[in-house]
């Protein structure tokens, strides 16, 4: 086994999109984190995967509710939305948020580029994380342009 931080700098290379992934929580409330750990699966049935750490506050919400929402993150809104969902002592990650529900019931932020909602079809161990398997109930995605993560930092695709 390498290192971890050794892992997570060498990972850093792989750039990827980034999303907030929103459940609701047994208490009424809504959850959410900032997650790049997200891969589309399979076309027939349509899945995608999400890893999600065992002690983020949303993990237990989302195997209890047995749904969650993919929202991709723009350049525009997006970077402040993910700093702010990837917080762990941000009191209200949701303020000023518009939301709706979709299919599942998962919310899915008005601000998304673009947004999946998904129940819960499998879940498997995944070290510290667990590994959500989605069936996509509903999507939709608008024109814009994707917040991108790269080494630590906030970019923009630059076609
Ligand atoms: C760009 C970025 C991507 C992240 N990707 C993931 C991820 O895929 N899975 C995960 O569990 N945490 C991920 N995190 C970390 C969580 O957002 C962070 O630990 C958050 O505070 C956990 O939520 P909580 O406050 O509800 O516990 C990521 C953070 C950032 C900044």
């Amino acid at each position: 086994m390498i290192d971890p931080s050794e892992f997570r700098r060498v990972m850093g290379h792989f750039a990827s999109g980034v999303a907030v992934v929103t459940t609701w929580g047994t208490d009424g409330k809504a959850y959410g984190l900032t997650a790049s750990a997200v891969c589309s699966v399979s076309l027939q049935p349509t899945l995608l995967l999400v890893c999600i750490e065992r002690t983020a506050d949303s993990h237990d919400h989302i195997r209890a509710a047995g749904a969650f929402a993919i929202n991709v993150l723009d350049a525009i809104k997006g970077e402040s939305l993910a700093r702010r969902f990837a917080a762990g002592d941000e009191p209200d990650k949701f303020r000023g948020a518009a939301l709706r529900q979709e299919r599942s019931g998962a919310p899915v932020l008005s601000d998304a580029l673009a947004w999946l909602d998904c129940e819960v079809r499998e879940t498997w161990d995944g070290g510290d994380h667990t590994i959500f398997l989605g069936e996509v109930a509903a999507a939709d995605a608008r024109a814009g342009s994707p917040l991108l993560y790269y080494r630590g930092g906030y970019g923009r695709f630059i076609p």
